[in-house]
């Protein structure tokens, strides 16, 4: 790869910043500001450093993403999310099993906190089904009797009814959602193992090139990059991987 960054994939990349320590998490950041074009703060991190890292990303001129999975009342989430916006957020996102309404609450409190504090809307994603349930326990734990591939995109529709800009979604999911819900209808991938990493036991999983090819907007990685000796080379062989020609 040679030396320039491509901003275009830069803008299309999170780092999870999944470590328990604001030194690990300030670590990451001065290391792969130049590499990702957002820091994903999820709720390992947050409940324990969650203020003092999100400013630092925002010191650093970067963006964050508050992984923090909002489900809960219409009001609370209308509050919740008006602070994370005046918290200078550039994505957060909630639990469409919340319902139409409480994403709508989302909504407005970002709207809200976004004209108060005269800051950038942030994108606000739906968390459909989280790829820990499988169908057994959609059937028999949780009652529900539906096909996950048809709860999923219920509940992404019902996101995008409710205003929100687009979904969390797995590898295989992408597709789907993009033929049904609109090229416009954002979707971010996590679970994404470069062609170097595929060795863990994540299900799921696409290589960044294959999830981009799909239809991707944005793309998560986590430990691929966090846990590599070299994380440099490793985020460097990433941009090679995408950049080239074959996937
Ligand atoms: O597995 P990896 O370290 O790449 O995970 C990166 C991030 O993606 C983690 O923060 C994890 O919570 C998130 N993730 C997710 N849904 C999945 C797999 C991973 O939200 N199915």
């Amino acid at each position: 790869m040679n030396n320039i960054i491509d901003q275009n994939i830069k803008n299309r990349l999170m780092l999870a910043l999944d470590v328990d320590t604001i030194d690990e998490a300030k670590e990451l950041v001065d290391l792969l500001n130049p590499y990702f074009g957002t820091f994903k703060v999820g709720l390992q991190l947050f409940c324990q450093n969650g203020i003092e890292i999100i400013k630092y990303i925002k010191e650093k001129n970067s963006n964050f993403f508050m992984d923090v999975k909002l489900h809960d009342i219409a009001n609370t989430i209308e509050r919740a999310s008006y602070n994370i916006v005046k918290n200078g957020a550039s994505f957060f996102n909630v639990h469409a099993f919340g319902s139409i309404e409480m994403m709508k609450s989302a909504k407005k409190g970002a709207l809200i906190a976004a004209r108060d504090f005269n800051l950038d809307i942030p994108k606000i994603l739906a968390v459909t089904v989280l790829t820990s349930i499988d169908e057994k326990i959609l059937n028999n734990e949780l009652m529900i009797k539906a096909h996950s591939s048809d709860l999923v995109l219920q509940l992404a529709l019902n996101a995008k009814i409710a205003g929100l800009d687009g979904v969390v979604a797995s590898a295989n999911e992408i597709k789907l959602i993009k033929k049904e819900l609109g090229d416009d209808f954002i979707v971010l991938t996590p679970g994404i193992r470069p062609k170097f990493s595929i060795n863990d036991e994540q299900k799921r999983t696409a290589t960044p090139k294959k999830a981009f090819c799909d239809g991707a907007d944005y793309i998560v990685l986590g430990r691929a990059i966090t846990k590599a000796n070299d994380k440099i080379e490793a985020i460097k062989k990433v941009y090679s991987e995408i950049q080239g020609e074959n996937d």
